[in-house]
């Protein structure tokens, strides 16, 4: 048996954002549009109108101030209200490829290591491009990696999920290290024409080397335990997927081919589910709430982490025990705690152990212990 080690991050991030301001003016004048055009309709009760966003409301509801985004020229077009993403030819880099792969390199780099160190790459994110060939295969050709490459989804929680198969495949000697790539296209799959939920996502990508210890040249993170747990909700449901192209092309448009959920109901349920789940994984493991130096929590909501962190500690969490990214990039799925992992991980000292915990649609939820090294 080997012992899997973290030994370097990277996020992308891309160069466009979205402040609420921006955010809500744009929804507003949609929202005006959509009334106007619909004026007969919603006087005669045969459509509802709609109703105006706030700036206020999504603060207080969920911590977000602004979110990066790949596009943000169709996002704010009234007309429009979705990212306008070019369709790439077929002998190009797909958009997750590229963005993956600049968040890889900044892990390689800080690790020390370049892709011939590498044995696997596992793309493991909410939605992908498409189905096959495998992103992750794409990934792996553009850095020249030899080995394997697969993808897998487990929304929020992909990250941690994938996590623990690159650990499970280095302890048991299958492989000596994996690149774990999150790259999320989140508003892709948002509808941004819904106010409950226009303001939850942006885009990033995240990337996370996992290598045997004995092959860190610096100071690592030892992965000392993992555990992943599902449980069936439609609470959290997306029926088509990816990238949609649909008004400018026709296309049918349902509501639930993007993200849909009944925020009240996942708010409660999961909750208590995340806060078993990393009690059980502390007491099986030995470790007390007072040995845990920091906290990098799944970024949805402030609140909901707020809740968690006191859960967890058994009190209010220090500033920077659990930071919070979330008012910068908004809801990430499965890169939101790595992140966190991310910027908040290089000040701990050797020894300081901490907890990486991602949880959402599914349900899922995964947890990381790790432990900080050299
Ligand atoms: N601007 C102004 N008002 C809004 C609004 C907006 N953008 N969106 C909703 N409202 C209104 C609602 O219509 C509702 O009005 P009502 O009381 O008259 O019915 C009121 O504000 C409260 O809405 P609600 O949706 O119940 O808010 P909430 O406090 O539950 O917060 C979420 C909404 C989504 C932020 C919250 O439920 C949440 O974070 N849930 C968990 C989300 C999550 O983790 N999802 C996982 C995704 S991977």
């Amino acid at each position: 048996m080997y012992t899997p080690a973290i030994t370097g991050t990277g996020v992308f991030t891309p160069d466009q954002v979205i402040t609420n301001a921006e955010l809500v003016t744009a929804f507003n004048t949609y929202v005006d549009l959509y009334n106007t055009e619909n004026a007969a309709a919603i006087a005669a009760g045969d459509m509802a109108a709609k109703e105006h966003s706030s700036e206020d409301f999504i603060f207080k509801a969920s911590g977000i101030e602004q979110r990066y985004v790949i596009d943000k020229s169709g996002i704010l077009d009234p007309h429009v209200m979705h990212p306008l993403l070019r369709q790439r030819y077929d002998d190009e880099p797909s958009l997750m490829a590229e963005m993956a792969l600049d968040a890889a390199n900044k892990a390689l780099a800080q690790a020390g290591k370049t892709a011939a160190d590498v044995g696997a790459v596992i793309c493991a994110a909410s939605n992908l491009e498409r189905a096959y060939p495998a992103v992750a295969i794409e990934i792996q050709e553009l850095l020249n990696i030899n080995g394997f490459a697969f993808d897998m989804n487990v929304a929020c929680s992909s990250a941690t999920f994938g996590i623990q198969a690159a650990a499970d495949m280095i302890r048991s000697g299958s492989i000596r290290s994996a690149l774990v790539v999150n790259p999320e296209i989140c508003s892709a799959h948002l509808e941004w024409r819904d106010r409950d939920c226009h303001f939850i996502f942006g885009d990033v990508a995240t990337a996370t080397l996992i290598e045997r210890s004995e092959d860190a040249t610096g100071t690592y993170f030892e992965i000392k335990s993992t555990r992943c747990a599902t449980e069936f909700s439609n609470n959290i449901r997306n029926n088509n997927g990816f990238l949609r192209r649909s008004r400018p092309d026709g296309v049918a448009d349902r509501r639930d081919m993007q993200f849909m959920q009944n925020g009240r109901k996942v708010f409660k349920e999961v909750l208590p589910m995340v806060s078993d789940h990393i009690a059980g994984h502390m007491a099986d493991n030995g470790v007390q709430a007072a040995d845990l130096k920091r906290i990098w929590l799944h970024q949805a909501n402030k609140s909901m982490n707020d809740f968690i962190g006191r859960k967890v500690l058994g009190r209010t969490p220090e500033p920077g025990e659990q930071p919070n990214i979330l008012q910068d990039y908004a809801n990430t799925s499965s890169a939101g705690s790595i992140i966190a992992f991310s910027k908040y991980s290089n000040d701990l000292q050797a020894g300081d152990t901490g907890l990486i915990c991602s949880f959402g649609a599914g349900y899922s939820v995964g947890s990381v212990i790790v432990q900080k090294h050299g």
